[in-house]
């Protein structure tokens, strides 16, 4: 049993590394909270620090979910409601991260790392469905919601293990719940975009 604790304590401490918050201390040495959405997660870093360091925080979040679930797979192999535990204890950990009082980020990329690890394919066609969205609209937070909303289809589609389809639901529910803030806003049309060209100004 305590390796179980061990293993699930460790995927939520790993989750809550607020890398988003980091990075943009680090090389601009400003406080992410107070710029653009003022969310601690990789969009908002790319509003910030351009492309290049936003694909950066967004692979650290994802590998936070990868890890900890690949973690608990080496362990528990054959115990799939243990990595589905991990997985979400991660995601938690990024949402509600203990370093920074429990007010964290919408745990998107970390849900991707997660979902990579069981599935794939499932997440290649879902990053194309988030992709078209973003281009299409330059609304993150709406390829967001969308791509959480296809996964769980996509992953049925896909034949994969139920107790996983029920966790890529659960992941549904959370991403759509931490993104309350910006339905308002995408229903009232002032939702942040993102674009290519334009920073958030200090
Ligand atoms: O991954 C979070 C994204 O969907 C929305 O981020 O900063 O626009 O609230 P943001």
């Amino acid at each position: 049993m305590i390796k179980e604790v061990l293993v699930m304590f460790f995927a939520y401490l790993l989750g809550s590394i607020p890398f988003a918050l980091l990075v943009v201390k680090l090389v601009k040495g400003v406080d992410i909270r107070e710029y653009g959405s003022g969310n601690v997660g990789a969009t908002n870093a790319f509003r910030v620090l351009g492309l290049g360091l936003g694909i950066l925080v967004a692979l650290l979040d994802i590998g936070k979910g990868f890890i900890a679930v690949s973690v608990a797979r080496y362990f528990f192999a054959d115990q799939p409601l243990l990595l589905l535990v991990a997985g979400l204890l991660s995601i938690a950990g990024h949402n509600w991260p203990i370093f920074l009082k429990f007010k964290g980020g919408k745990g998107v990329a970390t849900s991707v790392g997660v979902l990579i690890s069981l599935s794939p394919k499932t997440i290649l066609v879902a990053f194309l469905v988030w992709l078209t969205v973003v281009l299409i609209t330059q609304y993150v937070s709406l390829a967001s919601i969308i791509a959480a909303i296809v996964i769980p289809i996509l992953m049925y589609v896909f034949d994969q293990e139920t107790i996983f389809i029920i966790l890529a639901v659960l992941i549904a529910v959370f991403v759509i719940y931490r993104h309350q803030s910006n339905i308002k806003r995408l229903l009232a049309g002032t939702e942040n975009k993102v674009s290519l060209n334009k920073r958030v100004n200090e």
